[in-house]
C-alpha cells in the first residue's frame, strides 16, 4: 500500500487515542474524525511496517453518536480527541477502552468494572491550562498546537477551559503587542515569551506563570497593573525562566512580580496549599470524585497505618487521615512537599509524615508496617523497585490510581505475583480526551 491510496472501508473501532480503526488487506488503518459504524472514503497518508495512518476524505453515513464539535479548532487542535463523539459514548469508549487495555497488556483475564464517573456539564472543567507563545508576520501569537506538531494554531475560545482563562491569555497576548514582547519562535530560537500557565482554584482566584526564554520583560510594572485592574481575582503573577530547548515547559528559576507562589484550593472540605510547581488535578468536581472512591476502596480502620505514596501536596492523605491511625506521604518534588507539610498544619492533621524523595528508593527505608497504600504515580507508572518493594512489605490492600491505563496494566501485570484485583472504577477527569483515570482496589493472594 502507497501513500495517496484511495479505499472505502468501515470503521470497525476506536484506538486509545481516539482515532478511528481501518482494515484493508490485513494492513491496521487509523484515521481521526471517523466513528464505529460509518464507511468513510480514506486516503493513505503514512505508511508504517505495521499499520499505516489516512485521512477520511468522505463521511458516507454518518454514526448515530456523532455530534457536531462546540469548538470549531477540534480538527486541528491537540487538545481534545473525541470531542465529535456525544458525551454519553465518550464515556463508554473510555470503559470499554481501559478494560481491552487491562486484559491485552495486563493479562488480567475477568476485568469486572463498577462503570465510569461522567461529569454533569463536561466543558469548563480545567482548572491549569497552559498556552504556547510564538511570532508570526511580526505579530505575537497564542494558541494550541496543531496534532502532532509545534505549529500554533491561534485560538479565539477553548471549552475545556473556563471563560476567564480564555479571556486572560487574550488580554496578555494584546499586552504582549503593545509592549513588544515577542512571542518565541522555536525555529530561530528569537523572542521571549514563551508560554503563559494559568491555574484557578474553586474560589476563582487565579495565579498566572509567564514563561520566557530570558529574564528581561518589558514594562513590567505595568503589565502587572493592568493585569490586576481588569481581573482583581488574579493573586498571583510569576516569571518562570525556561532557557533550554527543549518540552519540558518550566525552567528552575522563578521569580514573583504580584503576591505569593501559592494558591488556595479547597477538596473535600480540606484546604490544599498549591505553588506554581506542584501538581494538582485537573478537573475539580472529578477530582472528589476521584478521591471518594478512593476513600470507599480503601475502607480504613481506625487502627490502620497508611502509606499514600506520589503524594504531591498530600491530598489523598491528608483526606484519608481522620480515618486511620497514621499517614506517611513520599513525594519527589520539594515544594510539593513543602506545600504538604503546610497543608497539614492548616487542616490541623497531626497524624501524618511526609517525606521527600523517590518512592522506590523512600519506601525501601522506611521501617513500617502499612496496613494499606494508595499510589497515584505519573503518567510513566510506578518503578519496578517500588512494586518488589510493596510486594515485600506484605501490605494488605493496594489502592491503585491510575491516569495511564497502559502503564496501569503493566504494573497490575507485575503486582499479580501477589496481589488480585477486587474492584474497579473509571473515573472522567479530561472530557474530550481520550485519557481516563483508574482507581484499583487490590487484595493480596491468601
Ligand atoms: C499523578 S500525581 C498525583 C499527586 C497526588 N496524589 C494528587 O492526587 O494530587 C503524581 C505525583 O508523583 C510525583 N512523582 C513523580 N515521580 C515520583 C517518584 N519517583 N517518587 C515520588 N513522587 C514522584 C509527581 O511530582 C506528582 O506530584
Amino acid at each position: 500500500m502507497d501513500k495517496g491510496f484511495k479505499f472505502i472501508s468501515e470503521c470497525i473501532d476506536l484506538n486509545h487515542d481516539g482515532l478511528g480503526v481501518f482494515k484493508i488487506n490485513d494492513m491496521t488503518v487509523f484515521a481521526s474524525n471517523a466513528l464505529v459504524g460509518e464507511k468513510c472514503q480514506l486516503e493513505i497518508e503514512k505508511v508504517n511496517s505495521n499499520y499505516c495512518t489516512a485521512k477520511v476524505i468522505k463521511t458516507l453515513n454518518s454514526s448515530p453518536n456523532r455530534v457536531k464539535p462546540i469548538c470549531k479548532h477540534f480538527m486541528d487542535c491537540g487538545g481534545c480527541d473525541i470531542m465529535h463523539l456525544n458525551y454519553q459514548s465518550q464515556l463508554a469508549f473510555k470503559e470499554k477502552m481501559g478494560i481491552e487495555t487491562l486484559k491485552r497488556i495486563g493479562h488480567i483475564q475477568n476485568v469486572n468494572s463498577l462503570g465510569i464517573v461522567g461529569m454533569k456539564n463536561p466543558y469548563y472543567y480545567r482548572n491549569k491550562v497552559q498556552v504556547p507563545f510564538s511570532k508570526i508576520n511580526n505579530k505575537t501569537i497564542c494558541g494550541f498546537y496543531r496534532k502532532n506538531t509545534h505549529f500554533i494554531i491561534p485560538f479565539d475560545e477553548c471549552y475545556i477551559q473556563t471563560n476567564e482563562s480564555n479571556d486572560i491569555i487574550k488580554f496578555i497576548k494584546n499586552l504582549a503587542n503593545e509592549y513588544h514582547i515577542d512571542g518565541y519562535v522555536e525555529n530561530n530560537k528569537q523572542g521571549i515569551l514563551r508560554h503563559v500557565l494559568i491555574r484557578k482554584n474553586c474560589q476563582e482566584e487565579y495565579m498566572i506563570i509567564l514563561v520566557v526564554k530570558r529574564d528581561q520583560l518589558n514594562n513590567e510594572k505595568e503589565i502587572v497593573e493592568k493585569i490586576i485592574k481588569r481581573y482583581p481575582y488574579v493573586k498571583s503573577i510569576l516569571i518562570n525562566v525556561q532557557e533550554k530547548d527543549s518540552n519540558v515547559i518550566l525552567g528552575e528559576k522563578t521569580r514573583i512580580i504580584y503576591g505569593k507562589d501559592e494558591l488556595i484550593d479547597d477538596i473535600l472540605g480540606y484546604k490544599f496549599v498549591l505553588s506554581h510547581k506542584s501538581f494538582f488535578q485537573v478537573n475539580h468536581e472529578q477530582t472528589e470524585n476521584l478521591y471518594k472512591i478512593v476513600r470507599e476502596f480503601a475502607d480504613l480502620k481506625e487502627s490502620d497505618i497508611l502509606l499514600d505514596a506520589y503524594c504531591g501536596v498530600g491530598t489523598i492523605g491528608i483526606t484519608l487521615s481522620k480515618f486511620c491511625q497514621k499517614v506517611y506521604g513520599i513525594e519527589i518534588v520539594p515544594q510539593a512537599i513543602a506545600n504538604a507539610k503546610e497543608n497539614s498544619k492548616i487542616n490541623n492533621v497531626n497524624n501524618i509524615e511526609f517525606y521527600l524523595g523517590a518512592a522506590e528508593e523512600v519506601i525501601q527505608k522506611l521501617d513500617v508496617h502499612f496496613n494499606c497504600a494508595v499510589f497515584d504515580p505519573p503518567r510513566k507508572g510506578c518503578d519496578q523497585v517500588f512494586l518488589n518493594t510493596i510486594m515485600n512489605k506484605n501490605i494488605d490492600k493496594l489502592v491503585y490510581v491510575s491516569c495511564n491505563v497502559a502503564t496501569l496494566a503493566r504494573d497490575l501485570n507485575i503486582l499479580s505475583e501477589k496481589y488480585e484485583i477486587k474492584k474497579l472504577k473509571f473515573v472522567d477527569m479530561f472530557p474530550h480526551s481520550a485519557d481516563v483515570e483508574t482507581v484499583c482496589l487490590l487484595a493480596k493472594l491468601n
